[in-house]
């Protein structure tokens, strides 16, 4: 079954856009999880700006449900993740100025650095994921490094959608659906996520070589208007609905 992970780096948006402690992060995730989700993704940034330190301890210390810990490969992160030891890590690249993650991570660059990054991660216990645009070489790199999963970039996707072009939006899915193949060919466990909506999911959860889906902002704006428990009931549906076909 394809797998649903919630994001909830956005209700900690919205707390800390007051400081003090509501709304909390973890309220909503055990809410997500009682609605039907298959996992918890939390991004810890460098800089603080959504999940903080505790919202991590809390989640670790509360979730049934496995945590994605999302984060950038620096040596402050991989002590943090060492420490909890969560299900899964899931590299990204990061910077100081972006609104939200806007590219994929370029393994192929760095390949010696991640390759000796990720190796004590994986031994201790950690899955590791590693979030790159639709690429061969960069599929090809993650492999290399030894990384179980890669999550492929749907953010140009979504964006072509909302923009109205739909030519290269369509363009983007035929390479989204030949790069997922691609890395389940190679062994690859296939996730995807970014800018998803109910509007953009089908297409992408329809893909057989995907296994899980990875989505939190458009979900926490939409709770805001029917509640956590139904948005994320009706993205399973449309989940299952495309899986169906
Ligand atoms: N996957 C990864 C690797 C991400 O960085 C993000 C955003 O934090 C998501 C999925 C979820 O994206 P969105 O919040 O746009 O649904």
């Amino acid at each position: 079954m394809l797998r649903l992970g919630v994001n909830i780096d956005h209700v900690a948006t919205v707390r800390n856009a007051r400081g003090g402690v509501y709304p909390d992060p973890t309220r909503a995730a055990l809410l997500a999880e009682a609605s039907g989700a298959d996992g918890i993704t939390a991004h810890l940034r460098e800089d603080r700006r959504h999940i903080m330190d505790e919202d991590i301890d809390k989640l670790m210390d509360s979730l049934e449900i496995p945590l994605n810990f999302e984060m950038a490969a620096t040596d402050e992160m991989q002590a943090i993740a060492l420490r909890h030891k969560p299900h899964a890590v899931c590299l990204v690249p990061e910077k100081r100025e972006e609104k939200t993650t806007e590219g994929g991570l370029e393994v192929a660059r760095e390949e010696n650095r991640l390759a000796h990054y990720i190796a004590p991660l994986r031994e201790a216990g950690c899955r590791v994921s590693i979030f790159i645009a639709a690429e061969k070489k960069q599929i090809e790199a993650a492999h290399r490094i030894g990384a179980e999963v890669i999550e492929l970039h749907t953010g140009a996707y979504c964006d072509y959608h909302a923009d109205g072009k739909f030519d290269k939006r369509d363009q983007e899915l035929e390479r989204l659906t030949e790069m997922a193949k691609f890395a389940d060919s190679l062994g690859l466990e296939v996730h995807a996520g970014h800018g998803l909506s109910y509007e953009t999911v089908k297409p992408i959860a329809a893909l057989p070589e995907v296994k899980e889906l990875n989505i939190g902002h458009f979900l926490m704006g939409e709770s805001m208007f029917v509640g956590m428990d139904a948005s994320i009931k009706e993205m399973r549906r449309l989940m299952d609905e495309a899986r169906a076909v």
